[in-house]
C-alpha cells in the first residue's frame, strides 16, 4: 500500500506548518463547539490565498489602468459569437483580451488574462490546458468560452471533424462548470436551469448579503458565505444536484475567488481591492430597469472604464486558488463535501472519499491542507480525463490524445504539487447510479425538465 505511507506523511504536521495560517484556523475549529445553523466553523479569512496578499500596500495606476479602448474598447458580441457561464472570460472577449469570437487559443489565455486581471501563468497554464482537455481540442488547444461550437474541432486527414466537444457549458456541465454557482443556474435543476446564463434572483441574493455584511461592498468572505448558501440552495432545490472533486468542490470556489480577487478595483487608499455593487454589475452584464431592478443581459460584460487590476507584483496564483479552496473547507466543511442529492431534494449524501482518493482524502478536515488540496484536484482530473475524452473522441484520435494526457496534460498539473506515490483515484463517474445529476452525456435530451 503506498498510498498509506504517503497518506501518513501528509497527515504529519509538517505539511500544515507550511501553512500556519490554516493550522491556526484549524485550531480554533476544534475548539468551537459545533452549532447548528451556524454555517462558519471559524471566520472565513478577510484575505484568502497566500497570507503575503494580506500586507500589499501599493499601487500603480499607470500599470494597474486597464485599457477599455482602441483594440480593448467594449463590443457586444456578433452573431456567431460564443459566450457562456464565465464572467471573466467574456468581458475579456468583449473587449479583445480573447478572442472576440469567444473560441479561447493557449497563446490568448495566458496572455490575455494577465494584461486583463492579473491572473498569474502558474493559474492560466493549468486552467487552460485543463479546459482544453475537458471541453475542447487538445490537439490545436482551443476551446469554446460558451456552449459547442464546431470552430473548436481539429479536422482529420480525410477533412472530417475530430470529436465533438462540448464548449464549458450545457454538455460541458460537471467537466470543469458544476452546480451552486455565483449566478448561473443548476443544469439539471427544475427551474432556472441554464448553466450558461446569469439568473438575477441570485445576483440580487449576493448583493443583499454584501449589504447585510459590509453595507455594500462584496468581499472574499461575502463571498465564502454566499457560496455556502447557494449550496444549500441546491440542495433544498435540485434533485439532480452533484458536486464532483474538481467541478463542484474546487472550480465553482476558485470561481466565487476570482470575483472579488480578479474583478475588484484598486486604489492608493485600497491597495488590495475594492468590489462596488456597480463594478460587480459591470462584470457581470447586469443593468437597471426603470423600477431600479437587475435586468441580465446575455453575454454583455463589460470592463468598467478607468478600472484597476490587481497589481503584477500580487498576482493571483495557482497555490492562491488552492490556498483559499482550502480555507473555505476549512471554515465551511459541509460545502466542501464530494457527493449529491439521490433524485430528491434534501437528499444529500456523501461519497466516500477514501475509497474515491484511494486512501489520500479521508475527511473534509485533510483538505483543509493545501498540499492535500492540489494532490485530491490532480488525482481527480487524472482519473476523469480518459473517460471523458473517451466520450468525445474516437479511433486513431482517442488514442492520440489519450498519449497527450503524459506529455500535455500531466506536466500542467505540476502547479498542483508534485503529488509523487499518490494512489491512484477512481472516477468520479464509477458512483453514477447513486445520483441522477452525476451522468456525463454528451448530446440529446439531458434535462428531465425539458
Ligand atoms: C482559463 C481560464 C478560465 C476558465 C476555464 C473559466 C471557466 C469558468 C467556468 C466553467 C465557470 C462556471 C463555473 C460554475 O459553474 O460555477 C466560470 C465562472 C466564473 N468565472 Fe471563470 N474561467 C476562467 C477564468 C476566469 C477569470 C480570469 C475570471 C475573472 C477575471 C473568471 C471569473 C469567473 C466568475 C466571476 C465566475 C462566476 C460566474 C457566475 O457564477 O455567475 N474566470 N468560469
Ligand atoms: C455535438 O454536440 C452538441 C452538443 O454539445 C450537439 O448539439 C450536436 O448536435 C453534436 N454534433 C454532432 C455532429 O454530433
Ligand atoms: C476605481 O477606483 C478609482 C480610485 O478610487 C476610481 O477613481 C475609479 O472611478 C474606480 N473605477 C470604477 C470603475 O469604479
Amino acid at each position: 500500500m503506498v498510498g498509506k505511507q504517503f497518506v501518513a506523511l501528509l497527515g504529519s504536521p509538517l505539511l500544515v506548518a507550511g501553512f500556519p495560517h490554516i493550522a491556526e484556523m484549524l485550531e480554533k475549529q476544534k475548539m468551537q463547539e459545533r452549532q447548528v445553523g451556524v454555517p462558519a466553523l471559524v471566520p472565513f479569512p478577510e484575505f484568502p490565498g497566500s497570507p503575503a496578499h494580506a500586507l500589499y500596500d501599493k499601487f500603480d495606476p499607470g500599470s494597474q489602468r486597464v485599457s477599455t479602448s482602441g483594440e480593448h474598447e467594449f463590443r457586444a458580441p456578433g452573431p456567431g459569437d460564443i459566450r457562456g457561464p464565465c464572467a471573466g472570460l467574456n468581458a475579456a472577449a468583449n473587449h479583445g483580451y480573447l478572442p472576440r469570437d469567444g473560441i479561447a487559443t493557449a497563446e490568448s489565455v495566458n496572455t490575455g488574462l494577465w494584461e486583463a486581471f492579473g491572473l498569474d501563468k502558474t493559474a492560466t497554464l493549468f486552467l487552460q490546458t485543463a479546459t482544453m482537455f475537458f471541453d475542447g481540442d487538445p490537439i490545436s488547444g482551443r476551446w469554446s468560452i460558451g456552449y459547442h461550437s464546431d470552430e473548436t474541432n481539429s479536422l482529420g486527414l480525410l477533412g472530417d471533424l475530430l470529436g465533438n466537444q462540448t464548449g464549458i457549458c450545457a454538455y460541458g456541465h460537471l467537466k470543469t462548470e458544476a452546480d451552486a454557482s455565483i449566478t448561473r443556474g443548476d443544469w439539471l435543476a427544475p427551474e432556472m436551469n441554464s448553466n450558461c446564463a446569469s439568473y438575477p434572483v441570485f445576483a440580487q441574493e449576493l448583493l443583499d448579503l454584501a449589504k447585510k455584511r459590509t453595507g455594500g461592498n462584496i468581499t472574499p468572505q461575502v463571498l465564502a458565505e454566499h457560496s455556502y448558501n447557494r449550496k444549500q440552495y441546491s440542495i433544498a432545490n435540485n434533485p439532480n444536484y452533484f458536486s464532483p472533486p474538481y467541478a463542484g468542490v474546487a472550480f465553482t470556489f476558485g470561481a466565487h475567488m476570482f470575483a472579488f480577487e480578479l474583478l475588484a478595483n484598486h486604489s492608493a487608499e485600497e491597495p488590495r481591492g475594492f468590489l462596488t455593487p456597480e463594478v460587480f454589475e459591470s462584470f457581470f452584464s447586469y443593468t437597471r430597469d426603470e423600477n431600479d431592478q437587475l435586468v441580465f443581459t446575455y453575454g454583455h460584460e463589460r470592463i468598467p472604464d478607468n478600472w484597476y487590476k490587481r497589481a503584477d507584483d500580487d498576482a493571483w496564483t495557482l497555490s492562491d486558488i488552492l490556498i483559499s479552496t482550502a480555507q473555505q473547507c476549512a471554515s465551511y466543511p459541509s460545502a466542501c463535501q464530494v457527493g449529491g442529492n439521490t433524485g430528491e431534494v434534501n437528499s444529500f449524501s456523501g461519497v466516500n472519499v477514501g475509497d474515491l482518493s484511494g486512501g489520500l482524502i479521508n475527511s473534509v478536515e485533510d483538505l483543509s491542507d493545501p498540499a492535500r488540496m492540489g494532490c485530491f484536484i490532480r488525482q481527480a482530473i487524472q482519473a476523469d480525463v480518459p473517460s471523458f475524452l473517451d466520450k468525445v473522441f474516437n479511433g486513431a484520435t482517442l488514442n492520440t490524445l489519450l498519449g497527450l494526457v503524459d506529455t500535455m496534460l500531466t506536466p500542467a498539473l505540476q502547479g498542483l504539487g508534485a503529488c509523487e506515490g499518490i494512489p491512484a483515484g477512481r472516477s468520479m463517474f464509477e458512483y453514477g447510479s447513486e445520483y441522477p445529476g452525476a451522468k456525463i452525456v454528451q448530446e440529446g435530451p439531458r434535462n428531465p425538465y425539458k
